[in-house]
This record gives C-alpha cells, sequence and structure tokens, in this order.
C-alpha cells in the first residue's frame, strides 16, 4: 500500500478534502462537549520546524496530545538535520520511529524529497510555495459560517504567495471563483494562473476585486524569509490595505480571513479584526479541528473510530 502524505490540496481528491472539513466539524463539536477521544494513544508526530510558527506549533502539539498521542518538537538548532545530515537520511530514519511527520520549512523541495523517502505520511505545515492546512481550516470555517463555498467568488488580496498558491488549488477543488488582486510584480506564479485559468483571475484593481465577493483574504505583505524586502514591499503594497470600507463593497454576506499573524496598518487596517465580519478566531481555532482530522484521515487503518 502507497503512503499518502498532504504536501498540496492537490494530494487529495476534492471528495477526500470535504470529507476532511465535514469531520473537522465533527470533532470540534466534540472538543467543545469535552468528549474525549483518543485514537492515537502510543501514536507519535514528529514536527519539523525550521521557521517560526505559533498556531501550527501548539495545533499540533495540542491535537495530538488530545488524541492521546504525543508530538515531538525538532528544531534545526538542535537535530542533526540542522548540521547538514541529508534529508534523504533524515526522513528514513525519522519516519522508522514516528507514525506521522509534518514539516515547516523553505525549500518545497525539501518537503518533496522527505515524503519521498518516509515511511509514514508527512504533511506540508508551510513552505515558501505552499500552506494547505491553512486552507483545510479556512475552507472549514467558510462551510461551518456560510455552507458550501462551491461557486461563490473569493477574492485574494496582496502578495501572491505560498497562501495565495493554495488558495489557486482550493478554488480548484472546492469549486470557487478566485480574483487575485495583486501590485504588478507580486503576483503569483503565471504558470499557476495559466494552469488555473479556469477558475482564477488577476484583478489589479483592489476596489474591482472585491465587488460581490463572498470572502477576501490576506496576508502579510513579507513572509518569513522576506524580511530584509519589508520596506520596500511596504511601498509597493500600500494600496493593497484590506479596510472595513472595502468590505463594504462585497457582498453583504462577506467573511474576511487571514491566516495570522497579522500586521495591523499595514495588509488590515486597524480596526479590521474587531469587525464581525473578521472571523480570523475561529479561522486559527480551526486549524486544530482541521489537522486532527486530517491527521485522522492519514492514519486511518491504524485507528479505530469514535
Ligand atoms: N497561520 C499560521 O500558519 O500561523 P503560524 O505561523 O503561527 O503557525
Ligand atoms: N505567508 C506567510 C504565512 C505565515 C503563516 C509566511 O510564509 O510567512
Amino acid at each position: 500500500m502507497t503512503t499518502r502524505h498532504f504536501l498540496t490540496l492537490l494530494d487529495f481528491s476534492p471528495e477526500e478534502l470535504r470529507q476532511i472539513i465535514t469531520r473537522a466539524s465533527e470533532l470540534r463539536r466534540m472538543q467543545h462537549e469535552g468528549v474525549l477521544y483518543q485514537p492515537f494513544v502510543g501514536r507519535t508526530l514528529g514536527m519539523i520546524f525550521e521557521k517560526s510558527s505559533t498556531r501550527t506549533r501548539v495545533s499540533f502539539e495540542a491535537g495530538m496530545a488530545q488524541f492521546g498521542g504525543h508530538g515531538i518538537f525538532l528544531s534545526p538548532r538542535d537535530t542533526q538535520l540542522g548540521r547538514g545530515e541529508p534529508i534523504e537520511d533524515s526522513a528514513r530514519v525519522i519516519s522508522s520511529m514516528v507514525d506521522i511527520v509534518m514539516i515547516r520549512t523553505f525549500d518545497h523541495a525539501m518537503v518533496e524529497t522527505f515524503a519521498k523517502y518516509s515511511r509514514v505520511p508527512v504533511i506540508n505545515a508551510l513552505t515558501d510555495a505552499h500552506h494547505p492546512c491553512q486552507l483545510l481550516a479556512d475552507m472549514q470555517t467558510y462551510f461551518e459560517l456560510r455552507g458550501d463555498i462551491a461557486g461563490k467568488v473569493v477574492t485574494w488580496v496582496g502578495d501572491g504567495n505560498n497562501m495565495c498558491a493554495s488558495f489557486i488549488h482550493a478554488a480548484h477543488q472546492f469549486g470557487f471563483e478566485l480574483r487575485v488582486s495583486a501590485p504588478y510584480g507580486f503576483e503569483p506564479n503565471l504558470d499557476l494562473i495559466k494552469e488555473y485559468a479556469h477558475c482564477v483571475t488577476l484583478v489589479e484593481d483592489i476596489n474591482e476585486a472585491v465587488k460581490g465577493s463572498h470572502l477576501i483574504a490576506t496576508d502579510v505583505w513579507a513572509s518569513m524569509g522576506q524580511e530584509n524586502e519589508q520596506n520596500t514591499r511596504a511601498r509597493r503594497f500600500s494600496q493593497y490595505m484590506v479596510t472595513r470600507s472595502l468590505l463594504d463593497k462585497a457582498d453583504p454576506d462577506v467573511l474576511f480571513m487571514h491566516c495570522l499573524p497579522a500586521h495591523r496598518g499595514e495588509e488590515i487596517s486597524y480596526d479590521l479584526l474587531d469587525d464581525p465580519r473578521a472571523v480570523v478566531w475561529h479561522e486559527a481555532e480551526n486549524r486544530l479541528h482541521a489537522q486532527k482530522a486530517l491527521m485522522e484521515f492519514l492514519l486511518k487503518d491504524k485507528i479505530h473510530f469514535a
């Protein structure tokens, strides 16, 4: 049997993605009701972090503990990976000792190589190219608050970064129309736009882009690893701040999402997260439930369901 991985949203079928987010909502309800559900007793998650994190680390580690399992935090500062041990060798060794692995790193090729040599499922917990776990939580949140996203209009505002690329995959997999409103020169990879032209368009004018939108999402202007571009980017993105008045131009039922951390006064106005249309706390919490559902799905042959 081949090992399944979750490196991008394309690794699962649309039906499997929907199954995972439906299950995530069930796990959310169980967690809120205080139901103890521990299908992972004796199971271990290897957590490789080469970049900083709050949400991803806490959600994976807490999720694993809630499931009765254990998460091992591995940073390059303390492991041989950080001293240049080949990824292939690390993957063989780590995957012989744990049941599942999540990796947050820079180069997407690193998670692909790790997955190739891993005996156990590998989850991409953010690379420079994609952030699929965030999209599971975002889709779960939209479905919980507004129902099916198929046929809806979603506008991505700002940098054509890893989050934007995962939104493009989500548009294809969940059947919504995505408008990307980015400053010239900061659009997502144009090959990606071409490949997904059936569901993605570039609309440089931010006010045009949000008209009639059901969901607006944005992210920081400078991602991790781009700190030295912060000042240039702040100038180039200055027209791309999401404000309450921008949301007023969208559909009356619009929601606003941000993967967080957010920079008030840059990509969002100071008061945006206080607006009831902003659902970022619900979205952030759903990282926990969506990833529990994801791990349960990837390890389904090893566990007993509640
Ligand atoms: N959204 C997200 O991935 O947050 P962290 O960087 O805190 O994990
Ligand atoms: N685009 C951001 C997302 C952080 C969760 C980054 O890569 O830093």
